[in-house]
């Protein structure tokens, strides 16, 4: 049943008739005055089989002639009578309807109910409380749970892989020849061109820029104290010293000091090792980023020696695996689960409790979190988990995994989070061949100016931002629950300005699409050839030099069955789902008036230039 609700009245209670898949269009015959909201009944609903019923939206015709939106896109399940508003956006402060207020504090109160912030572990982000994926309030469950668990398992991934016969195989690699054959199951072109060129150094400084990890490399104007390299060590392609390079310019650091000291899993009853690398990379003349030296734990010691490219050939090559599995460990946990999974759970939580849907932010930010609890519900799950894959099978799984991420969380800025600043933090404007950059910029822009028109269509000035007390909730839940009230991160605990909202909020939408795709989509392109991305290493890594070999190397490689495990949950985790939504397209009409609706337009005219640009221009 429905019943409509304007300023001057209500209508009588009739049966809600039509398809809902593209909406439904009625009447209402009575003059009411401006329709506040529409109120939705069980008995309505009875008729339809309980878990099709989806509404998208009702379009009400007024006596008067106007037209009024009414977006639903939820599941409507309980027994409730629930109440939908009007399309046109409001604020707490100018929603001056004694019962559209009424709908907003109780829409508030079930959604406080029916998500509920959980603290997973101590000193990381914290998440939505469940307890089983059928506990998720069923707006934002996938329609197929149970499929979309069980595809998510490695199973799954190894039977896709057919590498099913391989998962209790214990044994090490013997010969370079057998990791090929299990390699060739599942190709893509780039991990065809990584097979190919995985050992040459250029390849290696290149995954700095446009391979899964783009967030670490910097500028280094002085070395750090404890990677004490003298300029006669290292052979800088005729360009002079290394000091000298390094007031150029053309120097670049990378440290994974985050890994120092990280317990080690143990794989198969052998123990595991994991480093904290230093590299350091030069720049050339041909745009080329070579890596120049190298040293795999923190403290300098004689057994911890600097590697360098004029080592012996497999001196050189292990050394550049140990940081390659370095890196696995500090992109999974720090760049990609934390960075963008972790931080998209706290933002959607918050909106979801704190925000009504008649918001504009709601509108805004509601299509970015699509499939987001879900998804995080599941990696806690099935991933970090004491039976999960990661723990099982890398080298910072168990203990590692909840080490580095409370260190990652301790030292994250909001500043690494905007890409503008951070790529200026980190000095790496000039550096050349960095699409990950390019491209970046260019898309935090485009989505700066979306949210920027957007939200200056509602917030004229200051003082409105500052005295919504929805907006202000949900910036200092985040920090409260995102961020643990850490003010060194500068994270803003409310918002003062228009300008700042724009800020966080383009930071919001950028964490949850592109840096998100940046640091996901090419896991298997780069991971899928195990010696390119090992996720874990059982043997350490030389501690003198010219005692290294190709059996060496073998045997320091995962097992067989690790290998395998790793390369089927890489697999899976950069699949697309099938239900994938570019950004930009927005499936759901939370908007009404105009301007929202143009400036949508425009935003999606932008984003497909941008992606025709950077096919062009993609080699
Ligand atoms: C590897 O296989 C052995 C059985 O041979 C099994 O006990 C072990 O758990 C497996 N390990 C992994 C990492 O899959
Ligand atoms: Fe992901």
């Amino acid at each position: 049943m429905k019943l409509l609700v304007g300023t001057d009245g209500e209508s009588k209670r009739t049966w809600l008739k039509g398809t809902f898949t593209n909406g439904v269009l009625i009447s209402c015959p009575v003059s009411i005055g401006k329709l506040v909201l529409i109120e939705l009944d069980k008995q309505c609903i009875s008729v339809f089989p309980e878990d099709t019923w989806f509404p998208t939206k009702v379009e009400v015709k007024s006596p008067e002639g106007d037209t009024y939106n009414f977006p639903i896109y939820r599941w409507i399940t309980d027994s409730e009578v629930q109440r939908f508003r009007e399309g046109t956006a409001l604020r707490v402060f100018e929603d001056n309807n004694y019962l559209g207020r009424y709908s907003r504090q109780k829409e508030l109160q079930q959604r406080e109910k029916d998500y509920r912030w959980d603290v997973y572990a101590k000193g990381i982000p914290h998440c939505m409380e469940a307890t089983d994926p059928c506990s998720l309030p069923c707006e934002i469950r996938f329609s197929f749970t149970k499929n979309t668990e069980f595809l998510y398992t490695a199973a799954t991934g190894l039977t896709e892989l057919q590498l099913k016969g391989l998962a209790d195989c214990k044994k090490n690699w013997t010969n370079i020849e057998d990791i090929d054959r299990v390699f060739c199951c599942k190709r893509t072109r780039i991990s065809d061109y990584v097979h190919k060129h995985w050992k040459e150094d250029a390849f290696f400084g290149y995954q700095y820029l446009n391979g899964v990890n783009p967030m670490l490399i910097r500028r280094c104007s002085a070395l750090p104290d404890n990677f004490p390299v003298a300029d006669d060590m290292v052979f800088l392609h005729d360009q002079g010293s290394l000091r000298k390079e390094m007031e150029r310019g053309k120097i670049f650091l990378c440290d994974y000091k985050l890994l120092d000291g990280v317990k080690a899993n143990t794989i198969n009853l052998k123990k595991q090792f994991l480093m904290a690398p230093l590299i350091l990379l030069h720049e050339t003349p041909d745009d080329k980023l070579m890596p120049i030296a190298i040293q795999l734990k923190q403290t300098p010691a004689d057994d911890n020696p600097i590697f360098f490219p004029t080592d012996s050939e497999y001196d050189w090559l292990m050394a550049k695996i140990f940081v390659r599995s370095a890196d696995f460990s500090a992109h999974q946990l720090n760049v990609h689960l934390l960075r963008t999974h972790l931080l998209a759970e706290v933002f959607a939580v918050s909106l979801l409790r704190n925000v009504p849907m008649v918001h504009p932010l709601y509108k805004l930010l509601i299509p970015h979190t699509r499939y987001t609890l879900q998804i995080n519900y599941l990696a806690r799950r099935l991933l970090i988990s004491e039976t999960g894959v990661f723990t099982q099978f890398a080298a910072s799984g168990g203990e590692g995994i909840m080490t580095i991420l409370k260190r990652s969380l301790s030292s994250m800025t909001y500043s690494s989070l905007c890409i503008p600043d951070d790529i200026v933090e980190r000095g790496v404007e000039a550096l050349p061949n960095f699409y990950y950059r390019d491209d970046g910029l260019k898309l935090w822009d485009i989505i700066h100016r979306f949210v920027e028109g957007v939200l200056s269509f509602y917030y004229k000035n200051d003082a409105e931002v500052e005295k919504d007390s929805e907006l202000q909730k949900w910036i200092s839940d985040i920090f409260e629950h995102g961020f643990l009230s850490q003010t060194g991160t500068g994270i803003p605990e409310s918002f003062t300005t228009v300008v700042e909202l724009v800020k966080f909020v383009t930071m919001v939408i950028f964490t949850c699409s592109g840096q998100h795709s940046a640091v996901n989509t090419g896991q298997y392109d780069y991971g899928g050839w195990m010696p390119n991305t090992p996720i874990s290493l059982q043997l350490p890594p030389p501690t003198t030099k010219g005692k290294t070999s190709k059996a060496t190397m073998l045997q320091t490689f995962p097992d067989v069955n690790t290998t395998v495990q790793g390369m089927a949950t890489m697999w899976l985790l950069s699949k697309q789902s099938s239900d994938f939504v570019p950004l930009g397209q927005y499936p759901e009409g939370h908007f009404s008036e105009k301007i929202p609706c143009k400036l949508i337009k425009d935003f999606q005219g932008e984003l497909e230039g941008l992606s025709a640009d950077s096919r062009e221009s993609s080699h």
